[in-house]
């Protein structure tokens, strides 16, 4: 891919809040507020795969889903392609809607048991009223064939295929109306390790081939490894650290990114990291923690950590980290 195109932004974040307003446990107190994404900002190049990664309950999943428009941001904006998504009327919005879809973890849940696989890719083109039917099928034999699934597959229901053969089905369904920018949350979870190579390796041959963008959305860093440029580290609603994936895996500054990558990498020799552990649960997003949200689990954590809350900080080329120290040695 020429480098020109690399450097075109196609996802753009700005300040992303999404709360969450529960009920009140009575009538004098007031409406418990869940800051599921407490202003979340950045960029995806076209072309590029950008990982967000933490542990349960940080906001990746309502990041994902804030940005395709499948829950309300509270504030922030989101544009595509230059446009606020914000500010689009509702027609161009289905139009812009096509362009970015989902594919999630679960990929039996994602598919209705009653329907067979080709009808399960067939039904975007028949919901957005796609060419004519023989041009359906011939698209619907295209995506079979992209996702490497049989042909006559087509006819086979979606228990009789294998876990992994399943996500095929979903991808190809995602890849129906020929999107440029996709979420990938969790894609490979539920699968066995050996097949969640497979499925990596296909979502990066399609990226080459058709020139796809991806927020790539796992807790788990050694499946990041694989398939991001570039890395952002979420934790209780926020990005604590974002970099390339080179620069993010050999300096990590964070002492929560450290603490994820020595329980993942604390087997690998060409790894450097120095072991933090990650002690006790993360905080409830109801009473996040004042000052730096990490404080509660971190070691280095002072006075002034419990007093003001670090900001995103670009602390060389590149390399983003909100913390009031620097912690590494490096
Ligand atoms: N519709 C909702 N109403 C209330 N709270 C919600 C809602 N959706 C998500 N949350 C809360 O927002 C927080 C972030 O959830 P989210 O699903 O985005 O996390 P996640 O990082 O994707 O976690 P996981 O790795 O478990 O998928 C959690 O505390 C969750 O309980
Ligand atoms: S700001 Fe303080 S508590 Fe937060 S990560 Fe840095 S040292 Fe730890
Ligand atoms: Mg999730």
């Amino acid at each position: 891919m020429s480098e020109s195109k690399k450097k075109q932004t196609l996802l753009k974040v700005d300040k992303l809040k999404v709360h969450f307003e529960l009920k009140r446990e009575s009538w004098f107190s007031d409406k418990p507020v869940v800051h599921a994404v407490d202003g979340v900002s950045f960029d995806i190049n076209l072309g590029q795969t950008l990982g967000l990664v933490g542990e349960s309950g940080c906001g990746k999943t309502t990041t994902g889903r804030a940005i395709l428009g499948l829950v309300k941001s509270t504030e922030g904006t989101i544009s595509f392609e230059g446009t606020n998504l914000g500010l689009v009327p509702p027609k161009k919005m289905l139009q812009l809607r096509q362009r970015m879809q989902i594919i999630f973890q679960d990929p039996y849940s994602a598919l209705n048991p009653r329907q067979t696989a080709g009808d399960l890719v067939l039904d975007p083109l028949l919901v957005h009223n796609i060419g004519n039917s023989k041009e359906r099928q011939e698209r619907v034999d295209e995506l079979f064939s992209l996702v490497g699934l049989q042909k006559n597959q087509q006819l086979l229901y979606p228990h009789q295929f294998s876990g992994g053969q399943r996500q095929r089905i979903c991808i190809a369904r995602a890849l129906a109306l020929k999107p440029d920018f996709i979420v990938c949350d969790e894609p490979v979870s539920a699968l066995d390790v050996a097949i969640q190579a497979q499925i990596l390796n296909l979502l990066c041959k399609l990226q080459d081939e058709l020139n796809l963008t991806f927020l790539f959305i796992s807790h788990d860093l050694a499946v990041i490894q694989h398939v991001c440029d570039e890395i952002a580290v979420m934790y209780l609603g926020v990005i604590v650290e974002k970099a390339s994936r080179l620069e993010l895996f050999d300096n990590p500054r964070h002492p929560y990114t450290r603490a994820l990558l020595s329980a993942v990498l604390s087997g690998s020799p060409d790894i450097k990291v120095d072991r933090i552990r990650l002690e006790g649960d993360i905080p409830n997003p109801i009473n996040k923690p004042t000052g730096c949200r990490f404080r509660t689990r971190c070691s280095f954590a002072k006075e002034i950590c419990s007093e003001m809350e670090p900001v995103l900080e670009e602390k060389s080329v590149g390399h983003w980290e909100a913390c009031h120290f620097q912690t590494t040695s490096n």
